[in-house]
């Protein structure tokens, strides 16, 4: 039976095990994709956007980060209670160490980072809400990683996702994204089972083509430093959402 997003159950999201297996460290695979955004966010002034949102923003705050470049306030929306809780604990308290070398080559790529990794992390505004639910046209850049094809296992639902995820941003807003390429049906932990859609650059051109202009999607090899999840690599995506 295909697994639809509806059928998930996210507030059960395992955040210790997802960011033991995947965000304790910088991974090769993490700095290809802060290469790959940096370059992207260089390209706006200080602030230049007034807000920005991340879809499905998870327990990974590294796109905040680097969201934060250009960003004078970015909404983090998630629907699971357990990352809710891990980003507000994080945001309002104290982040854990474990980010700074996120901080710091963010930083470095783009240096209109701000210095430090509370300071960097405060225009972030952390959302409980499902990201189906979200105004169109609210922003004026959105950013996504890892969610459309990690919340479903039907196509259809993936390209539902992705269509939404453009029509957040005003016609003309900025799109950044990254997804797992070939990701299946895959565990995290001891034992929970997570929803995977396959797609790969061919699948994601043909969904965003005709949404957006100026798309460029590009791709890394699988890193064998992270778990292996089943999938062979990810696929990187920025554009401009087009009015349809
Ligand atoms: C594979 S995880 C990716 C998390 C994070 N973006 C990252 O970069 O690691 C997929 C995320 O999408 C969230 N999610 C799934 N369906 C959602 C929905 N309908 N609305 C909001 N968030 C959703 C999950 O709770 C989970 O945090």
């Amino acid at each position: 039976m295909t697994t639809h997003n509806d059928d998930v159950d996210w507030d059960r999201w395992p955040v210790a095990d997802y960011l033991a297996e995947n965000y304790r460290e910088v991974h090769p695979s993490d700095a290809a994709v802060i290469a790959h955004h940096s370059a992207f966010y260089r390209r706006f002034a200080p602030g230049a956007i007034a807000r920005s949102v991340e879809f499905g923003a998870g327990p990974n705050l590294y796109p905040l980060m680097l969201a934060s470049a250009a960003s004078r306030r970015i909404d983090a929306v998630e629907a699971g209670a357990s990352n809710v809780g891990y980003l507000t604990n994080q945001i309002c308290h104290r982040p854990d160490a474990s980010w700074l070398p996120f901080h710091a080559l963010c930083r470095e790529l783009n240096p209109d980072v701000r210095a430090t990794l509370a300071g960097a992390l405060a225009p972030v505004h952390v959302v409980h809400a499902d990201v189906r639910t979200l105004r169109p046209g609210t922003y004026e850049l959105a950013s996504m990683h890892f969610v459309a094809e990690g919340a479903t296992e039907d196509f259809g639902e993936f390209a539902d996702f992705c269509r939404l995820f453009v029509r957040t941003v005003v016609p003309g807003g900025h799109l950044v994204a990254a997804f797992m390429e070939n990701l299946p049906t895959y565990r995290i932990g001891p034992a929970s089972r997570w929803p995977g859609c396959p797609v790969d650059p061919a699948t994601v051109t043909e969904v965003f083509a005709p949404l957006t202009r100026d798309l460029d999607v590009t791709r890394i090899d699988v890193d064998p430093t992270l778990p292996d999840y089943g999938d062979s690599g990810m696929v990187l995506l920025t554009g401009v959402a087009e009015a349809v």
